[in-house]
């Protein structure tokens, strides 16, 4: 059996920032808090828990150990309330995400009503919903509009989680411009997907459309590996999605000829190549 890698997988550049600033101010002060995970990878986490850098759910936990807000950002209530419990802060907030923050803080200083598309529950999306001050709602997808508490105010911004993919996006405006535009004034719609996400899921497609089985790497809670998968499945091709080497099964690879590999952007090189390793112990 043959193994394909994907084009681009794995690390991109926020995660990395974020890990090493963590791994820096760990090695610095011995003890760390992170605001939820760094990334959202368990192995990730565990390594980094090993130097001291131990993961809370609240401020509040923090004790008197530095705070490091993780790469998918915080609302500005979150970083106010670190701050009066006087508490040294070090921002590892993917740049990409800060631009989606800033986006939503004056989108909603002008006036619009800031529509987020992207998970509510997942901690870059709750972030940016706070910038935008309580003019905001995030939305999971198309239905989610058919179903609004309130009504779209008559002038609306919509932007997306960074790491949705570009059809997904495109489908959820096109949705959105169908059941709003006769109400509306103005919809005014900021692409803040990012880059390294776009780039990764394009590979995945092509790697799909070469092989005959797909195996995605990264933590289950981690959406962009999530969305690697989805794009995988749309090609037609049997996708599975696992977090360690030793999830995959032997009879996934049963008649196989070609298999590809992808791994989402907070898949550490470490967990890429177990996999590999035991694709090849396999075939
Ligand atoms: Fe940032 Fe994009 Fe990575 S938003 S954390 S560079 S997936």
């Amino acid at each position: 059996m043959e193994i394909i890698l994907a084009g681009d997988m794995g690390f991109c550049l926020g995660v990395r920032r974020a890990v090493e600033m963590a791994e820096k101010a760990a090695a610095e002060s011995g003890e760390l808090a992170s605001l939820g995970s760094i990334v959202h990878n368990q192995q990730v986490v565990d390594r980094l828990a090993a130097l001291g850098v131990s993961v809370i759910r609240d401020s509040a936990e923090a004790r008197d150990r530095a705070v490091i807000v993780p790469s998918h950002g915080a609302a500005p209530a979150v970083l106010t309330e670190i701050g009066q419990r006087r508490l040294s802060v070090i921002d590892a907030t993917c740049p990409i995400v800060t631009r989606s923050q800033r986006w939503a803080k004056r989108l909603a200083g002008e006036g619009y009503g800031v529509v987020i598309f992207g998970n509510p529950d997942h901690p870059e999306v709750r972030g940016v919903l706070g910038w935008a001050a309580g003019k905001g709602v995030a939305l999971l997808d198309e239905a989610a509009l058919d179903t609004l508490n309130e009504p779209l105010p008559g002038r609306v911004a919509v932007l997306a989680q960074t790491t949705q993919t570009a059809d997904r996006f495109t489908s959820f405006v096109r949705r959105l411009a169908e059941l709003h535009l006769r109400d509306a004034r103005e919809i005014r719609v900021v692409n803040t997907l990012c880059d390294a996400t776009t780039s990764k899921q394009a590979a995945a497609r092509a790697l799909a459309r070469q092989v005959d089985i797909v195996i995605v790497v990264g933590g289950k809670e981690s959406a962009n590996t999530r969305h690697l998968a989805e794009v995988a499945r749309e090609e037609g091709v049997e996708t599975y999605q696992v977090e360690s080497a030793e999830q995959i099964e032997g009879g996934w690879l049963r008649g196989r000829a070609r298999a590809g590999v992808t791994a989402g952007a907070s898949t550490p090189d470490e967990a890429i190549e177990a996999v590999v390793a035991r694709l090849r112990e396999l075939a």
